[in-house]
Formats: C-alpha cells, sequence, structure tokens
C-alpha cells in the first residue's frame, strides 16, 4: 500500500508566514511517513480540477521558509457559494487520495474548513493566519508580527519628512473590523493617536490633542488609523461596496478623509499614507518563522492523533489544538475596556496582567 497523502492549502489574504508553515507541514509528515501535495490558489483547487496541485517533498520547500507570500498561491473561493461546491472538494479530495487537508487560512477559510468538517465530515485540520489576528481561540496567528514590523519601519521612515514640514502623517492600516494592527503597530510605532474600530472616535478630540502637541512645541504628530475605524455617527470608509464570495467589502479611505478633516478642523497641515498591501509583503520576521515552525508541526500531530476539525493555536504560550468552528464563529475584537484608552486616544497606561509582549511558546518544559 502506498503512503497516505497530506494536502496542504492556503486561502485568503497572503502574508509573510505561509511559507514557513508549509514547509514546516511537508517535513514533520514526511519523516512521519505521509506525502504531501500542495494544493493551488487555496479551495479553489479542491473545486476546480484544471487547478493541478503539486508534489511537495523537502526539495521543494527547502527554502521557502525565507520568503512571503505562499508558493501555492491563494484565492477568496468559497466553495459553499457555488452550486455542488462542498460536494466537488470531498470528490476532489478522494480522486487525489487525500487522507487529510492542511488548510491553512483565516475566518475565511477556516470557516470553510470547519463547516467541512462539521458537515461533510472530511478530514481537515488549521493553521490561524491573518494579519488582522481577529481569529478567536490563538493569540496569534501567521503574518501579524510581519505587518507589524512593515508599520513600524515604514513609520520610521516617515518621521523625517513629518518632522522637516512640521506635518501631521495620518497613517492608514489594514485589520479590517479588529484594531489589533492598528493598537500595536501604533505602540511599536509610537503613534501619537491610535485610532480603532472598536472605538468610534470624534474627530474635534483628535484635533484637541494634535494641537496640544504642537502648543507642547512638537513639530509633527503621527495619527494610526485603522481602515475599519470610524468617526462616531459616521459609517464606515469604504473602497468598494462589492462582496466577495465571503461577503466582505472593501474597506480603506478612512485616512485621507482624516487628514483633510484634521487639516480644516485643526490647522495644521496633513498628509495621508495608506500601507494597504505592502503590510502582507516582504519576507516573514523571525517569529512567523517561528510560529510557521510550531503551528506546521502541530497540524501534522493533529492528523496523526486523528484530531480532525481542530486548528494549531497559541493558548497562554503554549501550542494546543482549539476547536476550529468555535475559533471562527466571532472575531476576536480589542478590548477596549482593558486595552484601549478612550480619553487620549491611545494604549491604555496599565499594563499589568494585560497587554504583554507576544508570547513565546514553552513547548511541553513544565
Ligand atoms: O484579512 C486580511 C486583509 O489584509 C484585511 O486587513 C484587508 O481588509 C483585506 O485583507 C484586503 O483584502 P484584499 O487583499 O482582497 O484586497
Amino acid at each position: 500500500m502506498g503512503k497516505k497523502v497530506i494536502g496542504v492549502l492556503t486561502g485568503g489574504g497572503d502574508c509573510p508566514g505561509l511559507n514557513p508553515a508549509i514547509k514546516a507541514v511537508v517535513k514533520k509528515a514526511i519523516e512521519s511517513d505521509f506525502s504531501v501535495i500542495g494544493i493551488k490558489e487555496g479551495w479553489l483547487g479542491l473545486v476546480d480540477e484544471r487547478v493541478l496541485p503539486m508534489t511537495l517533498d523537502r526539495d521543494a520547500v527547502r527554502h521557502i521558509d525565507r520568503q512571503g507570500g505562499t508558493i501555492l498561491g491563494t484565492s477568496r473561493t468559497n466553495p459553499f457559494k457555488s452550486e455542488g461546491g462542498a460536494e466537488r472538494v470531498a470528490n476532489r479530495m478522494e480522486a487525489l487520495g487525500l487522507s487529510a487537508i492542511v488548510a491553512i487560512g483565516g475566518e475565511d477559510t477556516l470557516g470553510v474548513a470547519a463547516k467541512l468538517y462539521e458537515q461533510w465530515k472530511l478530514p481537515v485540520v488549521g493553521i490561524p493566519k491573518t494579519i488582522d489576528r481577529d481569529l478567536s481561540f490563538t493569540d496569534y496567528s501567521l503574518g501579524f508580527e510581519s505587518a507589524l514590523q512593515v508599520i513600524t519601519d515604514s513609520v520610521d521612515a516617515l518621521r523625517s519628512t513629518a518632522e522637516s514640514h512640521a506635518r501631521i502623517f495620518v497613517v492608514e492600516v489594514m485589520g479590517r473590523h479588529a484594531g489589533h494592527l492598528a493598537l500595536r503597530g501604533g505602540i511599536s510605532s509610537a503613534a501619537s493617536v491610535i485610532l480603532i474600530p472598536e472605538y468610534p472616535f470624534e474627530v474635534g478630540r483628535v484635533c484637541e490633542l494634535l494641537i496640544a502637541r504642537k502648543r507642547r512645541g512638537v513639530r509633527y504628530s503621527i495619527v494610526m488609523v485603522a481602515e475599519g475605524a470610524m468617526p462616531k455617527g459616521a459609517d464606515l470608509s469604504l473602497i468598494s461596496q462589492e462582496k466577495d464570495a465571503f461577503g466582505h467589502v472593501r474597506l480603506g479611505g478612512i485616512g485621507h478623509y482624516l487628514a483633510d478633516l484634521i487639516e480644516e478642523q485643526a490647522q495644521l497641515e496633513s498628509r495621508a499614507v495608506v500601507l494597504s498591501h505592502l503590510q502582507r509583503g516582504g519576507r516573514p520576521v523571525a517569529y512567523d518563522r517561528r510560529m510557521g515552525f510550531y503551528f506546521g508541526i502541530a497540524a501534522v500531530e493533529a492528523i496523526m492523533g486523528g484530531h480532525f476539525g481542530k486548528m494549531a493555536a497559541l493558548k497562554h504560550g503554549r501550542i494546543v489544538l482549539a476547536p476550529i468552528k468555535e475559533a471562527t464563529k466571532e472575531l476576536r475584537l480589542v478590548d477596549v475596556a482593558t486595552c484601549y484608552d478612550t480619553d487620549y486616544y491611545r494604549a491604555k497606561q496599565s499594563i499589568i496582567g494585560v497587554l504583554g509582549p507576544v508570547e513565546e511558546p514553552l513547548f511541553r518544559s513544565a
């Protein structure tokens, strides 16, 4: 009898950290006597038989952990949106002789994984990935630290021009409906004002804070605004109303809108920078490489233990398995009460036991 085959796929928005996870899955699987194929373009590769899989062996993955993006390609395909889509996934898995699928993705990709497991009993395990960090049941999702590094480096680069011109820079970051990227990116880049979707802001208060800095003799300020943040009483700022296969509209535009309002209401010269997809670009930072390594191994261990419908997760510094269904049920948002200062629009300035550094897995030492 031939070896059992694992299929691995990446779905949704790409980010650095996917390739290290793919490499870890492949290496651990091969050591555990499986063979691995890469399913291309997310769930599309299991819905459309014209999308051919690729063989993944040690040679194919040797160097990929240093590369951003995903060697498998990705898409926002939702098999449950097309007639007979889920059935095609089941048939295709059988045709390819797959004993399990490792789905690496966020809310949408893993939401599909949960349904395929619950409704079709397909042997699926997950690895959490999203720069939005909005999956429940895990303290980390791949890509988040790399995106934060881009934000931090970008703000560092902006400071000299901001200071030279004595301007306000409004930096718009991603995150959809969650403010984790803005809050933590704001902390690591020392932004003066941080605006998150979880707490609608008052433009007047933003102006007050900026004017107060100016009066203290500070030449410039950085305002970090999440793409999903909104002024009190206003609607989300959208690039497009059109919805993708998971019902998401495209957010964006708040940065420019706010910069104009600051200029008008505070009489401070302002510019906006939208970091957009740069946040998903570049090489994975060290932390994403390590987390990809840990999550990849955990996913194969989950398969070996028959723990389908589960995803690798980081919880209180340990790698554990969490039910995908629960992890994708509700978005994990910033806890305003403990993490956000609603008077000064910044991270809460009391910290013990609340907003610690990113936790490193302990393995099984204790
Ligand atoms: O979910 C990840 C994310 O980068 C969001 O932060 C952002 O709103 C969205 O994807 C952008 O999606 P797309 O790559 O389809 O433009």
